[in-house]
């Protein structure tokens, strides 16, 4: 089985033995270590596994890994600054105390931040139409929602390090 390259947060990697259909959120998480992006039911509807990919969100769980070979991908671990600087939605959450119980927040982060790179002021209803399909458990929506609206304010479109603005990709 051919070498896979994989192009993540900017850095490739070489996987050894991946499966023709084994998802992208398998080979992060278990070959190479990248476990901020969480399963879910394994069919693309819970929202816990989105990355970034080619400018948009990609739900890592129900893509092949070997279908992103050479393009570059952006994980949670990838949304702040090489420096350390978090990304405004990481802060905003932070700010506003958004998680409870944490596990969908990775994917509710990596959807708000392609969100802003193409919308950087959205409206209560784009927020909900672009947040519809990240499912929250525990209720977080009106905190989430509240922490888009100040990361808006901060800028978080400018930030450069998610590749849903292409620039960092
Ligand atoms: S914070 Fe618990 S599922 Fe969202």
């Amino acid at each position: 089985m051919p070498t896979l390259a994989l192009t993540i947060n900017g850095r490739t990697h070489e996987v050894e033995d991946v499966p023709a259909d084994m998802p992208l959120l398998w080979v992060l998480r278990d070959r190479l270590g990248l476990v901020g992006t969480r399963g879910g039911g394994g069919i693309a509807l819970g929202g816990a596994c989105p990355v970034h990919g080619a400018g948009s969100p990609l739900r890592a769980g129900a893509v092949p890994a070997r279908a992103r070979a050479g393009q570059p991908i952006t994980t949670i671990e990838g949304l702040a600054s090489a420096d350390g600087s978090l990304h405004a939605l990481q802060q905003a959450w932070i700010d506003h105390d958004v998680a409870q119980c944490g596990y969908c927040q990775t994917g509710q982060l990596m959807s708000a931040a392609a969100l802003l790179a193409r919308n950087p002021d959205p409206s209560d209803a784009e927020i909900d139409s672009a947040m519809a399909g990240n499912i929250c458990r525990c209720g977080t929506y009106v905190r989430i929602r509240r922490a888009i609206h100040a990361a808006a304010k901060a800028g978080a479109a400018a930030n450069t390090n998610t590749t849903a603005t292409g620039a960092a990709s």
